[in-house]
Formats: structure tokens, C-alpha cells, sequence
């Protein structure tokens, strides 16, 4: 039951709330087969194959399309939080994979008074079960998921203006995604990058003083920006 009688809270009331506790569980659970997967590897090789530009990402993501490799709480509620505080209505994120982060979007979306939310994801099999997860949280009518690399579908049809961005897909992307969204960013637009520590190229960009961005590290390996 909401209590909060005359305020609006998707993501804390039925049914987003319960299916977040079961998809942040088996996020939990999916972390530690990724730890078995890749725990051999030292974290500067870690961090070194994350940010190579010349790396196979359709190969990695491949092996990994069983994988969540979600947001954590925390990032997850601070998109749910930035999304309300701006009062965005159009939002794009590179890399839904299961829709965890795209459920806090949504959500939000819907408090905004609706809107629309554009996921992307290279994995068929991860668009079919995100696309099932935002239906069972009563979402799906705000989401459109992209199934393919975002770079081809990010390239296109995005709408005139963009209020908050995501960028959680493969990291050496980020700053050629954030090339193909540029000319749709307002003054005040969010820009939320997780495990942005990984692509310096895109760190340099939206740190440059001049560089017509303001952008502060935040909690665990988020880089939260805004265009100026
Ligand atoms: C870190 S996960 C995203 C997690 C998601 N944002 C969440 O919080 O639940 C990264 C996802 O991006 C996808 N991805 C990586 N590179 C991509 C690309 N070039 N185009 C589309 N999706 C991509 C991967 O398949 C993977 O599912």
C-alpha cells in the first residue's frame, strides 16, 4: 500500500518496488559469477581492457549477455533522485542491459508526468528480458529499447531535446556517443556516467574548463555532469 497520500513515488510502491528487490538480488548474485569470470584479472588489467578503444566489446559483452552488470543501488536511486530534481520527460541511456537503471528512469518519468526514455543494448536476448521487466513494472509504455550497437541506433530519431543522459555501455564508447547526442543537450542537461574512471577520453572532455561542461566525480565511480 503507498502511504504518501498525495505525493506520487513509483519506484517505492508496488509494483517497481518489489521488483527491484528481486532484480537487485539477482544483480548481486550475477557480480559474483562475474567475479569468477574475470577475478583472475589484476584491477589495473581490469581497468586496462575496460577502456581499450580497440577492444572487441561485441565479443566481451557476448560472453557476458547473462550477466546484469547493473547499476548499484545508490547510482540507481541518484538517476531515480536527478531525473525528478530536473524534472526530465526525454531521457537516452547507452547500455540497458536487463532495464535496472532504466526501471529508475522510467520511474521517475512517470512522476515527471511522462515522457519518453530511449535504452540501447547490443544483446537480443537482454532487450527481450528488459523489455519484460519494464512491462511487469507497469513501465513499458515510456521505454523504447534499441536492440543493436549505439552507435548506429543512437545515430538517429533521438528526440529534439535531451534532459538526462546514461552512459553505462562499453566505456570506450562514451565519447563517441556523447558526439552523436551533443546537438541535442540543453543548458541543465545531466549527464551520468558510471565507471567513467575507465574512459579518459571522455573524463578529459567534460572536466575541460571551457569545455562547456560542469563535472564532478560522485559517489562510486559515477562522473555527474551538466551541460552548461
Ligand atoms: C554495464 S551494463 C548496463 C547496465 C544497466 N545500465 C543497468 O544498470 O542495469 C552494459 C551493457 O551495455 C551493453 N553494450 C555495450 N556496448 C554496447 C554498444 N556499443 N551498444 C549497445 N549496447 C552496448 C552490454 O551488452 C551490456 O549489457
Amino acid at each position: 500500500m503507498n502511504h504518501h497520500i498525495g505525493s506520487t513515488n513509483t519506484l517505492e510502491a508496488a509494483p517497481v518496488a518489489i521488483l527491484l528487490t528481486r532484480l537487485f538480488h539477482e544483480a548481486t548474485e550475477s557480480d559474483a559469477k562475474l567475479r569468477e569470470l574475470f577475478g583472475a584479472l589484476s584491477p589495473e588489467e581490469r581497468a586496462r581492457r575496460m577502456s581499450d578503444p580497440n577492444a572487441d566489446y561485441r565479443e566481451f559483452y557476448g560472453r557476458a549477455k547473462e550477466l546484469y552488470l547493473a547499476v548499484g543501488p545508490n547510482t540507481a536511486k541518484l538517476l531515480y533522485l536527478l531525473a525528478r530534481a530536473t524534472k526530465a520527460r526525454a531521457i537516452v541511456e547507452f547500455g540497458t542491459s536487463f532495464g535496472v537503471s532504466t526501471i529508475h528512469l522510467a520511474a521517475a518519468v512517470r512522476d515527471n508526468g511522462g515522457g519518453c526514455i530511449i535504452g540501447s543494448e547490443l544483446q537480443p536476448t537482454k532487450v527481450v528480458q528488459a523489455r519484460a521487466n519494464l512491462a511487469e513494472a507497469g513501465l513499458a509504455d515510456l521505454v523504447e529499447i534499441r536492440e543493436g550497437d549505439a552507435l548506429e541506433t543512437l545515430a538517429r530519431d533521438l528526440p529534439a531535446t535531451i534532459d538526462l543522459v546514461l552512459m553505462d555501455g562499453h566505456k570506450a564508447l562514451y565519447p563517441r556517443i556523447l558526439d552523436l547526442l551533443a546537438p541535442r543537450l540543453r543548458t541543465g542537461t545531466c549527464l551520468v556516467a558510471d565507471n567513467a574512471d575507465a574512459s579518459p577520453d571522455y573524463m578529459a572532455r567534460v572536466r575541460k574548463v571551457g569545455g562547456g561542461f560542469l563535472s564532478v566525480p560522485f559517489a562510486d565511480d559515477v562522473e555527474l555532469s551538466i551541460k552548461l
